[in-house]
């Protein structure tokens, strides 16, 4: 059994935030010598089954991290069950995410900012139509909020 609650990052397309979210949170539970169940989804279908956005895995591998055999998936029913933590990138997928876990659902549903003290209520910004500098801005929020969930986690563990 993981010492750590296992982690389902999510966002719209997951191609951009939440594989940068779960790249962001698996380097710092690498960093602490920590193992846990972690992946990514998006409340979207579109992208199921590609590689992250080229932008995406270009700012992944400026932090030395290989995310180019993340695969895309939509989230499903079972997720709201299989995961201990559902950590949304925006309100938009928040609210989809609260609409979609019905009555059975035990995970927890959180924005991934509501980690960081002062940032709580706030969405990591969707890069996708912008330019690279956007997944640097992603990349610097995600690896706040990961940090700070991953601090969260911990201390609740008594670890
Ligand atoms: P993500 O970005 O939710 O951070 O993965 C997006 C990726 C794709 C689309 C929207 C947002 N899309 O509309 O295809």
């Amino acid at each position: 059994m993981s010492q750590i609650p296992s982690v389902l990052f999510v966002c719209l397309g997951n191609i951009c935030r939440s594989p940068l979210a779960e790249a962001a949170f698996r380097k710092a539970l690498a960093d602490r010598g920590l193992e846990a169940d972690v992946d990514s989804a998006g409340t979207g279908g579109w992208h199921v089954g590609e590689a992250p956005d080229p932008r995406a895995i270009r700012t992944a591998a400026t932090a030395g991290i290989d995310i180019s055999h993340y695969r895309g998936r939509q989230v499903c029913t079972a997720d709201f069950t299989r995961f201990d933590h559902i950590v949304a990138m925006d309100a938009d997928n928040f609210s989809t995410l609260a609409a979609t876990s019905g009555a059975a659902g035990t995970a927890t549903l959180s924005l991934l900012l509501d980690h960081v003290p002062g940032r709580e209520g706030q969405s990591v910004a969707d890069p996708y139509y912008g330019g690279e500098s956007g997944f640097a801005a992603t990349w610097s929020d995600v690896q706040t909020g990961a940090n700070a969930l991953l601090d969260h986690l911990i201390a609740a563990q008594g670890l």
